[in-house]
């Protein structure tokens, strides 16, 4: 089984989602938790941004011990001393530094010539080599630059020091097959590469962010970064969750372990959730309100034969409650009978008849059937002699 290393940028890229303001004591809080689930990496923030992201990355590098943290900074040296002296007193200081290698972002935001640009991001990781151990290089908008020119600058910052290289899909614009086929051509055209960590980092911004993370890893990613719920910018990040438990489910496939403790998602993407003030929409994948409810007849027919029918995930492993058969107008004889006896009922097959009708009629009229509307639609049946 290959090992990949989870990267988790929840407190940084996350963080930057409209609307999203963490304070230093609940991103700490949040960082311990992400300690427990087994991220390898915790990017705490962007030092240079602002004083209070300085005071949370180092206290966060001053307090988690089982997982590395890192912080952001762009290819200057203001920012890169910054950032060292966030994370001085952390176990393994880590640094990651980013800068555009797209034509747009060459041209439009930068304004500098591809050749200034390898001059800068060979130029910054030299530096910060100086300092950290480790040191992570990111082509920001990999996806959308030319495959020569992005070997060519990862040859040199490699020969510059850099520990690990990322290959974002900044813009959340490639396909799966794109995507993988930018890894695939990074993998074999640079001599080297195999002795650093490659990482993708995923946005959602077309709903393609898994499986671009997976068909990464299917051409030689070793490293992937994303955020708990899936917050950042725009539409988001990779879901961590979403790739950590289907690289479990589909072990077969990939033959990857990523040492994320599955059984602490659940309590992961509540934390998050209620600290950011982001509603998870309830039928997100892996920790949604519903993404274990079943409300079909014929679901929930299968699910009380075998819950293999219809459930390819159970809610324990990623430490969440029992599986729900959400009673509604959907919903057959069956699974009410089976609550109704849960529920400590022991009607005759007349009265659960009777109760059944009276329950289908409900449901027409209501958008959820609660516990106290069927106990009163079975206790009056059981009344009425
Ligand atoms: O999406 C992106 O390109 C980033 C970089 C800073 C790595 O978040
Ligand atoms: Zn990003």
């Amino acid at each position: 089984m290959v090992q990949i290393d989870i990267f988790d940028t929840t407190l940084r890229d996350g963080e930057q989602s409209a609307g999203i303001n963490l304070n230093t004591s609940e991103k700490i809080e949040i960082a311990r938790q992400l300690e427990r689930l087994g991220a390898t990496i915790i990017e705490a923030g962007f030092p240079a941004a602002s004083p209070g992201d300085f005071d949370a990355v180092k206290r966060i590098g001053n307090t988690v011990k089982n997982s590395i943290v890192t912080g952001l900074a762009r290819s200057v040296k203001g920012d890169i001393d910054r950032t060292w002296e966030a994370l001085k007193g952390a176990e393994q200081p880590h640094i990651h530094i980013f800068l555009a290698t797209s034509p747009i972002h060459m041209e439009h935001k930068l304004m500098k010539t591809p050749d200034q640009v390898v001059d800068i991001a060979v130029e910054s990781v030299r530096y910060a080599k100086k300092f950290f151990p480790l040191v992570q290089w990111s082509a920001e908008d990999a996806s959308r630059s030319d495959p020569e020119f992005l070997a060519h600058i990862i040859r040199k910052v490699i020969e510059a020091g850099a520990t690990t290289i990322n290959l974002p899909d900044t813009v959340g614009y490639a396909t799966p097959h794109e995507y993988g086929t930018m890894f695939k051509y990074i993998s074999e055209n640079v001599a080297g590469i195999e002795k650093v960590k490659l990482s993708a980092h995923c946005h959602n911004d077309l709903g393609m962010a898994t499986a671009n993370t997976l068909a990464a890893i299917e051409n030689g990613a070793t490293q992937i970064e994303g955020t708990i719920n899936g917050i950042g910018e725009r539409a988001g990040n990779v879901a961590l969750e979403e790739v950590a438990v289907a690289l479990h489910i589909r072990k077969q496939v990939y033959g990857i372990e990523t040492g994320i403790n599955l059984k602490e998602i659940k309590r992961t993407s509540q934390l998050v959730s209620q600290l950011t003030g982001s509603i998870i929409q309830p039928n997100k994948a892996v920790v949604g309100k519903n993404a274990f409810a079943h409300e079909s007849g014929i679901h929930q027919d299968g699910m009380l034969k075998n819950p293999l029918t219809y459930e390819i995930i159970t809610p324990e492993l990623i430490g969440d409650a029992k599986t729900e058969l959400v009673l509604g107008k959907h919903s057959g004889r069956h699974a009410f009978k089976d609550r109704a006896i849960k529920m400590g009922f022991d009607l005759d097959e007349e009265k659960l008849n009777r109760a059944f009708i009276e329950f289908k009629k409900l449901a027409d009229s209501k958008k959820e059937i609660v516990e106290d509307d069927l106990f009163v639609l079975l206790t009056d049946q059981q009344i009425n002699e």
